[in-house]
């Protein structure tokens, strides 16, 4: 029973764990309540930063195959399946897998999830929107990403959302250079989002990522100016991942204490990237070739 009347999301059933071979090195937080705390910064080498990279690329991989893989009738909980067979494959791990006790190797977030719906029994219908977030750990190193599918054919006010989200990403990744404050990032998002009278979701961000999952640095998708004051330097890596709704940014959370909906059941979309800060721009860190 994966909707309602309404056609509002209820939680459905989750599956056990999936294994992942012992020959795969885990995280550090895998198994704890909580991640040990991390002590580095934000700013990485060179032979660091081509660590992330590979991890990058298989995340990137993983939402190719599982993009292959959405169509209606298919669960969220196959869609993780894709996922999760697709990263052990490349012989990494998938990071939210036991991360905060997360049951999964992706967060599969329809129509009104905001992030980190649970994969499981959900039937994807024709006109759904579907956000899968997958994160590889490879060689000590995360790279995080994200995109939303459209499940067959969707409204145009839905596929415009996704659309301008992906541009909304695009745009704050652009805005970020050495020098300046990762503040920009969020202006930027939040003013072209407005245009189009979309919420933007502030209690979510973007987030330092490459040795740790979750650095501690925040990366604010809205202007939270004189907040977040950070200054932006060659070398950083961190998420731009906007999530973007039609109706409120205002969100709740269900019981299980992860699927988060806009508070109205309004549709939203993410996008994500892990990004390389360089002296003249950017690098996107997690594409596939
Ligand atoms: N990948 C998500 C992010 O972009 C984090 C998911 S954590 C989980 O930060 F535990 F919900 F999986
Ligand atoms: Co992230
Ligand atoms: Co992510």
């Amino acid at each position: 029973m994966p909707f309602d009347a309404h056609d509002h999301l209820v939680p459905g059933t989750v599956t056990p764990e999936r294994q992942v071979p012992r020959s795969i090195t885990r995280p550090p937080y895998v198994g704890l309540q909580t991640p040990p705390p991390y002590a580095g910064d934000n700013t990485y080498s060179d032979a660091e930063v081509a660590r992330i990279r590979a991890a990058g690329r298989i995340a990137s991989g993983a939402l190719d195959a599982v993009g292959e893989a959405v169509r209606p009738g298919v669960t969220t909980e196959e869609l993780d399946r894709v996922a999760h067979e697709f990263v052990i494959a490349a012989g990494a791990y998938p990071s939210t897998l036991g991360y905060r006790g997360y049951p999964k190797s992706s967060c599969t977030s329809v129509n009104e999830v905001i992030c980190h719906g649970i994969p499981d029994d959900t039937v994807l219908r024709e006109g759904d929107i579907v956000n899968v977030d997958i994160t590889a750990y490879l060689d000590g190193m995360h790279g995080d990403t994200n995109r939303t599918f459209r499940v067959g054919r969707v409204s145009t006010e839905v596929d415009q959302l996704v659309e301008r989200t992906h541009e909304a990403m695009m745009r704050g990744i652009k805005a970020a250079r050495p020098g300046r404050q990762v503040n920009i990032i969020g202006r930027v998002i939040e003013t072209y989002a407005k245009r189009f009278g979309y919420g933007v979701v502030r209690d979510f961000t973007g987030h330092g990522v490459g040795a740790a999952f979750h650095t501690g640095l925040i990366i604010p998708h809205y202007d939270s100016a004189p907040r977040y004051d950070d200054v932006i330097s060659a070398g950083m890596v961190f998420t731009v991942e906007p999530m973007l709704t039609l109706g409120t940014h205002e969100w709740e959370m269900w019981d299980d204490d992860w699927t988060v909906t806009t508070r109205d059941k309004s549709i939203t979309a993410q996008f994500e990237h892990t990004v390389l800060i360089t002296e003249s721009g950017f690098e996107l860190l997690t594409v596939s070739e």
